[in-house]
């Protein structure tokens, strides 16, 4: 099949790898197309990097992979769709996203589903072809889930229909089935207690908040490197910024917030000159910022765990969050939040 990559980044990158693996064509488009190119020329044959409207010209299928807020500016720049089978990867956490019934209506031409929203992608890059297969969830339009049914499988899992496309919303973040990796069998079971209403929702940052309260770091290093990731990340490609991160690391001292805090005006504008670092002034400035907001956290709560713990759940602490430190919006928070939790889990 031919298929365009819509978004290049952990999401696109990954799922395109699984289905280049697999034998097809795959064309990777975003805005900047460094990152296309650089997937397309380390994949080699099979593997393209286009715009997104050069990219959906030539494709039988599309996935959309760019952030939620980006769905409809990426598919208004996407040329015709008809003919097409769309398959709606994005998660907007949160916030307002355009459900599937929407972009149905938008574009009754293609045919739409919602799948590989479910699983992180590390989940996909590191656990593909497990035996048993983890579970993708799909929803949608019937000819257009059995090419999705295909190529969920060619990326080593296992399809389960959980319907049309109003029943998207069962896999949406907050249901039980999202960032819930499922072998087969648990699956089906949990679906048929969605169904009947026996399986709770979720807010989809539970998991994470509840460790940071029991296993938080004591190190605020930890905590504050994730922090200045997730501002660094916002609004850029996910590799960029990791190839950078030893720069960035050095240039903001193993991200050690007391001596972030003390950075005096010269320093912080020889850091705006350093070539290692992303030199983004505003993000930089917030950084800085930022080590002196955590300092003042930690005086107040007496350690990071203490702090989380302070909060009845992960909503109040998330917007606390956002208040509280400059440059980190919705997806910043998840990112902090779900990378902290994982490392106060792996007891780092
Ligand atoms: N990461 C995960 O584990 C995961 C799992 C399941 C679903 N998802 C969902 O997948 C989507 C992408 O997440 P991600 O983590 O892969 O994000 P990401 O690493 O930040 O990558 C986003 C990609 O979208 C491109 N992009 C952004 N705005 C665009 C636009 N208007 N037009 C064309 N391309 C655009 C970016 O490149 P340019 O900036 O150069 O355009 C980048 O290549 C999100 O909706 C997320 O909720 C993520």
């Amino acid at each position: 099949m031919n298929i365009a990559v819509l978004g290049a980044g952990r999401i696109g990158s990954t799922v395109g790898r699984l289905w280049h693996a697999a034998g097809h064509q795959v064309t990777f488009a975003a805005r900047d197309l460094a990152e296309p190119r650089a997937l397309a020329a380390e994949l080699g044959e099979r593997a393209h990097a286009a715009t997104v409207p050069d990219s959906v010209a030539v494709a039988d299928v599309v996935l959309v992979a760019v952030p939620g807020s980006a769905v409809s500016d990426v598919l208004k720049n996407a040329g015709s769709l008809a003919g097409r089978v769309v398959i709606d990867a994005a998660n907007q956490m949160g916030g307002h996203r355009l459900t599937l019934r929407q972009l149905a209506d938008a574009y009754p031409g293609a045919g739409w589903v919602r799948a590989f929203n479910t699983l992180q992608a590390r989940v996909l890059a590191e656990e593909n072809h497990r035996q048993p297969p983890w579970v993708v969830f799909l929803s949608g339009t019937e000819t257009a889930k059995r090419t999705a049914t295909k190529l969920i499988r060619d990326a080593g899992f296992e399809p389960v229909d959980l319907g049309g496309v109003e029943d998207s919303q069962l896999q949406e973040p907050g249901s039980v089935l999202w960032n819930n990796p499922l072998t087969p069998n648990d699956a089906h079971d949990l679906v048929a207690r969605v169904r009947s209403g026996d399986a709770v929702t979720v807010d989809p940052l539970a998991e994470a908040f509840d460790k940071l309260r029991k296993h938080a770091p004591d190190d605020p290093a930890l905590l504050f490197e994730h922090l200045s990731r997730a501002v660094f990340q916002a609004g850029m490609g996910w590799r960029v910024v990791a190839a950078k991160w030893p720069g960035i690391r050095e240039a903001f001292h193993r991200f050690d917030p007391a001596r972030v805090a003390s950075m005096s005006p010269g320093e912080i504008e020889r850091v705006e000159g350093d070539t290692r670092v992303i030199r983004n002034r505003a993000k930089i400035e917030a950084t800085v910022e930022n080590a002196r907001r955590l300092r003042a956290l930690l005086d107040e709560y007496g350690g990071i765990r203490p702090y989380f713990g302070s909060f009845p759940d992960a909503t109040a602490a998330s917007a606390d969050l956002r208040r509280r430190f400059a440059f980190l919006g919705e997806s910043g928070v998840h990112w902090l939040l779900l990378h902290a939790a994982d490392e106060a889990a792996a007891g780092r």
